[in-house]
């Protein structure tokens, strides 16, 4: 069964616990911070991550879209993140921010975007617990699933087994009903879902659903 990790970008940011108090089920909740250079959008902060780690026991999994994440990784891991996620893209050092984030005592998590091949990370891969494909171009919720994540996961989970490594293979964008058992199927252990999930009445039976359909 697949985990699902509720992203909270299409939650209502003004009423932000009450939507998370309303999602059973979940496995993390997945907080997107951006800093509108990495990508063309604001969104969740420090504070946000800390006022969370206050309020629920959902642990958190922090996807950050911002430039030079090794500069932020330690205060997210201090704010209450239990994952943490790095852009290879957004940085020069992606190896030094993985060190900071495991010596901070959090799980390591090393993020590709749709144009980015997977050689970018190949070297990273033992030195991770988890590895973030973005199956849109990272920046809002809502958008249209890229179909040509599914043979990337597929490529990278081939890659996990040759190597005898075992990090979780999470995915990020567009995630449905329509596409969870495919990208199950390919080697997907975590799906972040944002508006499918809160664009929805009744949450909960969203998390549910994307379960049964990995049964
Ligand atoms: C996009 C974010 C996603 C977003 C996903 O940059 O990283 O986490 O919330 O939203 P949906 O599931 O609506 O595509
Ligand atoms: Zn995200």
């Amino acid at each position: 069964m697949i985990k699902v990790a509720p992203s909270i970008l299409s939650a209502n940011p003004a009423n932000l616990m009450d939507d998370i108090n309303k999602v059973q089920g979940a496995d993390y909740l997945h907080v997107d911070v951006m800093d509108g250079s990495f990508v063309p959008n604001l969104s969740y902060g420090l504070n946000t991550v800390e006022g969370l780690a206050k309020s629920t026991n959902i642990k958190l999994d922090v996807h950050l879209m911002i430039q030079n994440p090794e500069n932020y990784v330690e205060k997210f891991v201090k704010a209450g993140a239990s994952i943490v996620g790095v852009h290879v893209e957004s940085t020069q050092h992606i190896a030094r921010a993985i060190q900071i984030i495991k010596n901070a005592g959090a799980q390591a998590e090393v993020v590709i975007n749709p144009g980015t091949p997977l050689t970018a990370l190949e070297e990273l891969l033992p030195e991770v617990d988890q590895v973030l494909i973005m199956s849109v171009n990272p920046g809002f919720g809502g958008q249209k699933f890229l179909e040509t994540s599914i043979s990337k996961v597929k490529r990278l989970s081939a890659l996990r087994q040759a190597r005898g490594l075992e990090f979780d293979i999470e995915i990020d964008g567009g995630i449905g009903e329509q596409n969870v058992r495919a990208v199950y199927d390919a080697g997907v252990d975590v799906a972040v879902a944002g508006s499918y999930v809160f664009d929805a009445e009744d949450y909960s039976k969203q998390v549910q659903t994307l379960k049964d359909l990995t049964k």
